[in-house]
Order: C-alpha cells, then structure tokens, then sequence
C-alpha cells in the first residue's frame, strides 16, 4: 500500500456520503501527490478529510489509476469522481503530460479511471482548469462577473480562463513566449528557486507575463494560485500589470473542488 496521510479539513464529518446531488468528489493528480476528498458543492468545503497519496513513481498510467482506487476505497464514496491531470485533456484524452510520466499521451484516462473505478461515472480535465472553476465559484473570483485568468505558479504555470463563470479549458499560457523565453520557464516558482530570486526580483518576471496576458485577453481579475500564492504578501504588492491581481483562497484544495464541480456539470468528460 502506498503511504498515505490523512488531513483533516475544517468540517469534520466522515466521508462516506454519496449518491448527494450536492456532494462530488475530487481526485487532484499532481506531480508529488494525489489527493482527494468529498466536496460540498453548495460551499465549495470538503466534506471529511482530504486523503493524500505520494505519486507512485514512476507516475504511469497505471499506477496512478491505482492511487486512485485506493483514495476513493478509503473515502468509501461511491459516486462519479472528477480528476485533474497536470495536461491537456481533450474528449477525456491526455494530450500532454507535464510533471508526469510521458506515457499518460495518447492515453483515454476517462476510460483508465472508469475502468479502474468499477464503470462509474468519471471526468477528467487539467489541474489548472479545475481550480480556475473551484476559484471562479467558491474562492478569490466569486464576486467577479466577468472575465477571470487564474494562474497557478509551482513547477510550470498552469492557466485557467473563465467568462461569467463558463470555463474555456485547456488554455495553456504557461507554454506562451514572453520576450524569448516560455512563460514557465520565466516565472513560475522553479524559476524563483533555479536563480534564488528574492520575492521582488521574481515578480518582475510574473509581472511580464501577467501583462502580456492582459495585453490579449483584457480581463477583470487574475488569480494567483500555486503553493507560492501562501506568501502573497510577499510579492502581490510588487506587481507592476494593470489588471488586479488576487491570491487564490482555496489553496491546496482548489484542485479537489474543482474537479468535484467539474464531474457534476460534466466539463470535460
Ligand atoms: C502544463 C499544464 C498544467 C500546468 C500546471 C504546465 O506545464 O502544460 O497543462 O496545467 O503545468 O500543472
């Protein structure tokens, strides 16, 4: 079995409840865990505890598929389960695969995960996505009507779009070319450690790109998600874009909400 923790969220009930219109469940696949829980969809809280599993390395297909089998079989829940891959995902498909094993390309993981979860239900879509929709409903963008770009800066930038709360998936901005270089390679929160910048020295970077973003989509608001986005204080305020700028609220279980959300109104498949 692999090591998994048990972190316990703020409400605590046990998370066996399924078969609830208004619950979902969510699985976040990331590059150093898996995590998921049951999610009350009128709050966007999780229901219980948020069950983390470190990724199996190396991170294929079928290890991952059975990480999940074990999240969900601990949690007990029954009902469909919406995942997050760190990739494109198109028609339930990954197309791409950052911070994962290279052979999750080509691979029908709506049909991996619902094989691997007994033919329920399942809908799978980027990370990034699900907590732009998590954010945009529950989180930093709730009271914005309009157009709203999370971001998340960790080990890439992973980019999310939302007008009046519809999700355009699969933007990928982190892959964007900003003065000659990737956007990810640039500003995200690898690129802070790789050159041992200050908070001030990296934000001139993010600044960059956050407004060369704006420059092509005008939004209303970008959220500010990724572990990094903890230390907001930090380097918000050093901004220089035009467009303000927000820390993301939900923090490390935007993933798990969104993809909850996600299998509820079946974006993504
Ligand atoms: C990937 C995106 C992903 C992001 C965050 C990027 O490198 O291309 O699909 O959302 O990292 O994990």
């Amino acid at each position: 079995m692999a090591d998994s923790t048990i972190e316990q969220s703020s409400e605590r009930t046990a998370a066996t409840a399924s078969g609830s219109t208004r619950r979902g469940f969510g699985i976040d696949v990331g590059g150093s865990g898996v995590k998921g829980g049951v999610v009350d969809l009128d709050t966007g809280a999780l229901v219980g505890d948020r069950i983390k599993i470190l990724t199996p390395q190396p991170s294929t297909p079928e290890a991952i598929a059975a990480t999940v089998r074990e999240i969900v079989t601990q949690a007990g829940w029954e009902g469909p389960v919406g995942l997050t891959l760190p990739a494109v995902v198109t028609a339930g498909v990954a197309r791409t695969a950052a911070n994962i094993d290279k052979s999750w390309i080509g691979t029908d993981a709506c049909a991996l995960f619902g094989a691997a979860l007994d033919g329920r239900p399942v809908t799978v879509l980027n990370d990034a996505d699900a907590a732009g929709m998590a954010e945009d409903r529950y989180g930093a963008g709730k009271d914005v009507d309009g157009v709203v770009v999370l971001l998340t800066f960790g080990t890439g930038i992973g980019s999310a779009i939302l007008n009046h709360g519809v999700l355009l998936p699969n933007t990928e901005f982190g892959h964007m070319e900003v003065s000659g270089q990737e956007a990810e390679h640039r500003a995200s929160s690898a690129a802070k450690e790789r050159h041992d910048w200050s908070y001030k020295e990296w934000s001139k970077e993010v600044s960059r790109v956050l407004t060369r973003i704006e420059d092509l989509l005008w939004p209303d608001l970008f959220v500010a998600g990724g572990g990094i986005s903890r230390k907001a204080e930090k380097w918000i305020p050093h901004l220089t874009n035009r467009t303000p700028v927000v820390a993301a609220s939900l923090q490390n279980t935007a993933g798990i909400v969104g993809a909850a959300l996600a299998a509820q109104t079946s974006i993504g498949t």
